[in-house]
């Protein structure tokens, strides 16, 4: 190839790898499959390798640099960077309007117009671009002076290294909140509890901790995002006269923004845009700690000006605090129904997260340690959305001197089986196995449950006394119970007990990938089963297959393959398997999927809002068992968008792009039938 040609064939590689990521992180609608993407980034990689002298700092292959600091540079901030008053409820929020009135000399009845977006919970960034080329990335710090994290910020996949199009002041500082999504924050702590190394607080500190990295190798591992939420300095050039339509600029210039910016008329407006955000905090991929309301027009802003480090003109309204203080009363043991031992903190009940909490998870023994917690002591709780409470760390300083260490029983709190601990595993088991009382009430709650064979009101409770009783002691039990033992339980009727043994009667008509669900076979949930039932199509093909063949099944990986493998093995295992089915619990043949199983195959649906009746991850599960793919964005490859109530830009796009929208009770109906 001729050198003008090599060129100009790496030119187009970069600008088709930055119009990808483009679409992926800043419109968040994903153009290309993410192996074409990985294609394009390797055929840059390729021809960059062979031609050295060819490569650019802009170019998408150089976000990660490969030596590592030795310590950050200082950064004078040329503009401070501010922070903002807070607002803790609606009172807070009125009179801040109020003074904004007063101060700008408006009539009461004339709503002043703001710009809400979510406040999020990250790390505020400053970013220099000269001639539209990222030139420096550096932390807040005190406000007038940060720290340089340019190399850092480069490797943030939605941080442009360059702008888009053209019209950008020659010096823009645009200013945002880098932050991790809840889900790569599970993901990262999951793996350090698993590897025993020290988990993060919260996805606010895992961002900061990420940030300041001197190996910018680790900074890339993190998976963070930025949103842009201001700009700085801006030199040589012009800026659009209002706050929304500068964050509509900084989005045409590549910088992604947050979806949910909405511009309103009045504080009333703004109460009720932090309500409606408030109900949808749970289900955001990322943590938000309040709303901040902006005065939208920039010269109303520069005529309120500023008081100490914050603006007149903005304020955050906070939602309640996801983390609190109380005291650990004591440690109990709880046995699952893999027989794993759970350490559980009581606790001095505490309110967090919008909820009184007394009870939270310790995880294990290692994280026992790794908190280095003791009955006693005060401790941080967390509740973030709909994740049980955590024990998130000790406050040393607060320490009895009475405090004890926790101890791992050495006998099953349960059974009184030994407790052990596998070389190499976090967890510690009861070994009584299906002896083990508290093993056998897990199976059998998870079995009635509802994503397995769903056996409408034997609900926990229920199964206890049951098993108490010695109604049931294992699975098949369940199909002979008799009415008079059921009508004579407590707060049992004879009509209840009518309705629990025919909804036991009906349970026996499931499917395959339900029934394997149910059997509780460890790391084996919904989704695993329901491959499973797809690959095999029988469960003897499953009973009988051996790890090899586990492996050969998507998602599969070796340990999943040897649970399932063991679990097959146990004789005690297949007499229940063969008792149920001989108690008559039976599924229909899988077949091959085509247009009759799969009404839904080929079909892509965007799940958006809240749903009442059912959970967002059922509604998925169901779609998917019908053939659907679920994505995450509207795109003009959407088949469908389901909208529950609060459902935003993704709606929006979909009623732009003229694809069909379902309410709830048209996602129910369409799943009926
Ligand atoms: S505006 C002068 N907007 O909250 C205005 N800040 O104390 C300065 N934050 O550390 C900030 N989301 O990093 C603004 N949408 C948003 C924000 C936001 C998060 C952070 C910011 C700063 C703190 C304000």
């Amino acid at each position: 190839m001729t050198e003008p040609a090599l060129r100009q064939q790496i030119v187009t590689l970069r600008e088709q790898i930055d119009e990808h990521n483009y679409r992926y992180y800043v419109l968040d609608e994903p153009s290309v499959p993410d192996a074409e993407y990985d294609r394009l980034m390797a055929q840059l990689r390729r021809l960059e390798q062979a031609h050295p002298e060819l490569v650019s700092a802009d170019s998408p292959t150089q976000r990660v640099g490969a030596t590592p600091l030795a310590a950050f540079d200082s950064v004078a901030h040329e503009v401070p960077m501010l922070s903002l008053d807070n607002a803790f409820d609606a009172a807070d929020l009125r009179d801040f309007d109020r003074r904004v009135h007063e101060r700008l000399g408006l009539a009461a009845e004339q709503p002043v117009i703001y710009a809400c977006e979510p406040k999020l919970d990250g790390s505020a960034v400053s970013l220099l671009y000269e001639q539209g080329v990222l030139v420096r990335g550096a932390t807040r710090g005190d406000g007038s002076t940060g720290e340089d994290i340019t190399q850092n910020v480069r490797t943030i996949d939605s941080i442009p290294l360059k702008l888009r199009g053209g019209g950008w002041p020659q010096r823009l500082e645009v200013r945002g909140e880098i932050y991790m999504p809840k889900a790569s924050f599970e993901a990262l702590n999951e793996r350090a509890r698993a590897e025993g190394s020290k988990t993060f607080v919260n996805p606010r500190n895992a961002a900061a901790g990420s940030l300041r990295q001197l190996d910018a190798r680790i900074t890339a591992s993190r998976k963070l995002e930025m949103c842009a939420y201001s700009v700085g300095l801006a030199e040589g050039g012009g800026l659009p006269p209002t706050h929304s339509e500068i964050l509509y600029q900084l989005q045409q210039w590549g910088l992604r923004i947050n979806a949910e910016m909405a511009v309103v008329e009045g504080v009333e407006a703004c109460l009720d845009y932090y309500q409606r955000l408030g109900a949808k905090r749970n289900e955001l991929p990322y943590e938000i700690d309040g709303i901040v309301f902006k005065v939208d027009e920039l010269a109303l802003q520069q005529r309120l000006g500023f008081v100490s480090r914050a603006p007149r003109w903005a304020i955050a309204h906070k939602f309640p605090a996801q983390e609190e203080m109380t005291e650990l009363l004591g440690v109990e043991f709880q046995v699952g129904r893999t027989g794993a031992v759970t350490p559980v903190a009581r606790l001095k009940p505490v309110f967090v997260g919008g909820v009184t909490v007394s009870n939270a998870t310790l995880h294990n023994m290692d994280e026992v340690e790794r908190l280095g917690v003791m009955i006693g002591d005060t401790v941080i709780i967390r509740r973030a959305g709909d994740v049980i409470p955590q024990v998130v760390s000790v406050v040393e300083a607060r320490r009895p001197a009475d405090a004890c260490p926790v101890e791992l029983p050495r006998s099953c709190p349960v059974c009184g089986a030994a407790v052990e601990r596998a070389e190499g595993e976090a967890a510690a088991r009861c070994s009584g196995g299906v002896s083990c009382g508290a093993q056998r009430k897990e199976a059998i709650k998870h079995f009635a449950s509802r994503k397995a064979l769903d056996i409408d009101g034997l609900g926990d409770r229920l199964v206890e006394l049951l098993v108490d009783k010695g109604l049931v002691q294992n699975l098949p039990d369940l199909f002979s119970l008799q009415h008079p033992q059921v009508a004579g339980l407590e707060r049992m009727g004879d009509k209840s007990a009518d309705n629990l043994l025919a909804a036991i009667e009906a349970s026996k008509a499931t499917t395959l990938p339900r029934f394997l669900y149910a059997l509780g076979i460890r790391e084996v949930g919904e989704a695993t089963a329901r491959t499973l039932a797809q690959h095999f199509g029988e469960l003897e093909a499953i009973q009988t297959a051996d790890e090899g063949a586990l492996l050969a099944v998507p998602d599969v990986g070796p340990v999943v393959a040897q649970h399932i493998a063991v679990f097959f093995q146990q004789p005690h295992n297949l007499e229940v398997i063969a008792a149920l089915r001989a108690a008559g619990v039976h599924w229909p043949a899988i077949e091959a999927p085509g247009a009759d199983t799969q009404p839904l195959a080929g079909k892509t649906y965007v799940l958006t809002g809240t749903l009442e009746v059912m959970s967002r991850n059922d509604a998925k599960a169901r779609l998917q068992e019908l053939g659907a793919k679920v994505a995450g964005s509207v795109s003009a490859k959407t088949d469908c968008v389901v909208a529950g109530p609060g459902a935003g830009s993704k709606l929006k796009k979909a009623e732009e792009l003229g694809i069909p929208v379902l309410d709830e009770a048209g996602l129910l109906a369409l799943l009926e039938g």
